[in-house]
């Protein structure tokens, strides 16, 4: 029988449970016990041995070569600023109480990036290249307990790791909103700790220019600003919110943060979105569109404009310019990425030169013309021994040769660039871009398109299982995209980046066989009280035992649920009322009551303090035979 949600029912379920006493559940000893060596990503091998190592302010670094003095130095200023005492250097071999530092040799098979971390009684031991021995410090950081001031003790085991792929970036768009150097290198930080290697940097939009080229200076003089932002997501009827953006970055303060991310082996990949996407560009430099006299703006609306570069002579000098002067202040990256997506040609369509051009060329069709255009952009970056990166649009055309595919709009784009020999960075936006919803939309900040949980970010597969044997080598890596339309402040990047990017890291990093989600939620919360030492917004996720819809088979169900950060208490309410902390607290598994209602729906939130709140969860409790009446297909338990 279907039994209506009206009024008086609504009232029946506050009854339902109208203390916050109801019937305890004895607790249950879970059987996966966690070990005690918690890292993320969840490193390729771990092998627990004997005792511990009591790192101290004695504690002595051993450099055995001088690739290891950067790691050594990071490990230190990890030190000094968490725990307020460095360790001074020795070169004595075999010192009791040490940290070394070595080169593997080649028989250790580490690969560029792997690292061995052999800790013991009285020594730790690490190898690894240059790199390899940053991330062994990034691994041995987390077996660190957060807030010690003078002796640590640290596990002693063999960890052996390594990468599962080359590519495992994290991406920022500071076109729609400007963020300041200081939280870029911040994020960076961030990123560099959990094993990323690539930062996207997405300079440029139709909503804002925020790289200063010395060639021409309008484009930071008007392109960085913006008068005002839409309000919301629809532009009818448009209403602005007056409040003016702008911002960019000077050559300085760009050579500042690349140089810092190299101290974090994190290359910077600059993004310069061409030919679409360029409406502030166009609004410095009228002259690059195909509209003679035409007032172009900084947009204020989040579609892609139609407002698009013109491909002249004079577009294809400024992009060298601008392409000469990105080169050398990104040295180290291999790539310049050009945007290539979202490209509508409508203006291309109205001019006569570009109706000419496409003849003469034999260009057809739109994606042939955006292709046509991206290769003469390919061929100017190429010049200067680099290659491009564009969205997956620019596969549709025929790409240059060397060009690596963002797949963003889904995976086909990357299963057809890997299968006409294109090296490919799998960023679906249906599991990797972070500006979605993390949870229910009524209980989230304002996000775009379908939710992403965290653990639909940790359980992306980025070789998709159509792509053969011989495409799957084309796949670099993946990369988690945070677009800024809606998100305006360094504390909005940071709640809607973590602990998603934590997610992401073990999907590029981790074996696929050493990945487990319920493992990892538990050394995630082994890692937030470090992300709470350093002032990071993450979003606390839903209680562990918490799904979007459980089904019991009696009129009782039990509720078992574990807070998602260790300081964090459980609050919850039947009543359809959101929790807070003057709520019932949960102390242990509770039994609800189904028979009323059959269905009760449970609203909770973690209270880690009174600034530290996660979002409201609500998870329905209902009963088996009614979810067979109503035909509801079992699912999989969901955690938000
Ligand atoms: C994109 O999201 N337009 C790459």
């Amino acid at each position: 029988m279907r039994i209506p949600l009206t009024k008086p029912f609504l009232a029946l379920i506050a009854l339902v449970i109208s203390s916050c006493s109801p019937p305890a559940v004895p607790p249950v000893q879970s059987p996966d016990q966690v070990g005690d060596i918690l890292i993320i990503p969840q490193p390729v091998r771990i092998v627990r041995v004997g005792g511990e190592f009591e790192l101290n302010r004695e504690t002595k670094i051993v450099v055995n070569e001088e690739a290891g003095r950067g790691a050594a130095a990071i490990l230190n200023e990890l030190l000094t600023r968490h725990h307020g005492f460095g360790l001074a250097f020795s070169d004595g071999a075999d010192i009791q109480n040490s940290i070394t530092f070595s080169q593997p040799s080649p028989a250790d098979d580490l690969g560029d990036e792997g690292y061995f971390l052999g800790i013991r009684p009285g020594r730790i031991q690490i190898v690894g290249s240059e790199r390899g021995m940053f991330y062994a410090v990034n691994s041995l950081a987390q077996l660190l307990p957060v807030g010690f001031q003078t002796a640590a003790t640290i596990p002693a085991a063999d960890i052996f790791d390594a990468p599962r792929f080359v590519y495992r970036g994290m991406h920022m768009d500071v076109a729609r909103h400007f963020m300041k150097v200081e939280f870029v290198k911040k994020f960076i930080d961030l990123l560099s700790r959990y094993k990323f290697n690539y930062f996207h940097w997405h300079l440029t939009d139709d909503q804002g220019w925020r790289i200063e080229i010395k060639k021409y200076p309008r484009l930071t003089e008007i392109g960085s600003r913006r008068r005002e932002s839409m309000v919301g997501r629809s532009e009818r009827p448009y209403v602005g919110d007056r409040i003016p953006v702008e911002g960019y970055y000077t050559q300085e303060d760009i050579r500042e943060v690349v140089a810092f991310a190299k101290s974090r082996y994190i290359t910077v990949i600059p993004e310069i979105e061409m030919p679409g996407h360029s409406a502030a560009a166009l609004a410095a430099y009228p002259e690059l569109g195909c509209r003679a006299g035409y007032k172009y703006q900084v947009q204020t609306t989040w579609a892609a404009s139609t407002n698009i570069l013109c491909p002249t002579q004079r577009t294809f000098e400024f992009i060298a310019d601008v392409v000469a002067e990105v080169v050398g202040l990104f040295p180290d990256s291999p790539y310049i990425h050009i945007g290539g997506d979202e490209v509508k040609q409508d203006q291309w369509r109205e001019s006569g030169y570009v109706t000419a051009l496409k003849r003469s060329k034999g260009l057809n069709s739109e994606p042939d013309m955006n292709a046509w255009f991206i290769r003469q952009a390919g061929r100017l970056v190429n010049a200067h021994e680099k290659s491009i990166i564009g969205w997956d649009e620019i596969v549709e055309g025929g790409a240059p040769p060397d060009a690596v595919v963002m797949s963003w709009r889904g995976e086909e784009g990357g299963i057809a660039a890997a299968r006409a020999g294109h090296k490919v960075i799998m960023t679906p936006s249906t599991f990797t871009y972070f500006d979605h919803p993390q949870g229910d939309p009524e209980f989230e900040p304002p996000g775009l398109g379908p939710q992403i949980n965290l653990r639909k970010v940790y359980e992306y597969e980025p070789i998709p299982k159509t792509m053969s044997e011989a495409d799957a080598k084309f796949v670099m890596g993946a990369q988690g995209c945070v677009w800024t339309e809606f998100i305006k402040t360094p504390r909005d990047v940071e709640y809607m980046a973590f602990p998603r990017a934590l997610a992401l890291a073990e999907v590029l990093w981790s074996k696929k066989n050493r990945r487990n989600y319920d493992g990892f939620v538990d050394r995630l919360a082994n890692e937030f009280p470090r992300l709470d030492r350093d002032n990071v917004n993450y979003r606390i996720p839903a209680p562990a035992g918490l799904g979007d819809r459980r089904f019991s088979i009696s009129e009782k169900a039990v509720v078992d649920l574990k807070s998602a950060v260790p300081n964090g208490n459980i609050y919850y309410t039947v009543d359809g009322t959101d929790p807070d902390a003057d709520s019932c607290l949960y102390q242990g598994p509770f039994v609800l009551d189904l028979a009323p209602l059959q269905m009760v729906k449970l609203r909770v939130r973690i209270i880690a303090s009174e600034t530290r709140k996660s979002p409201v969860f609500v998870a329905q409790y209902v009963r088996d035979t009614v979810a067979r009446v109503l035909k509801i297909p079992g699912r999989p338990e969901k955690s938000n």
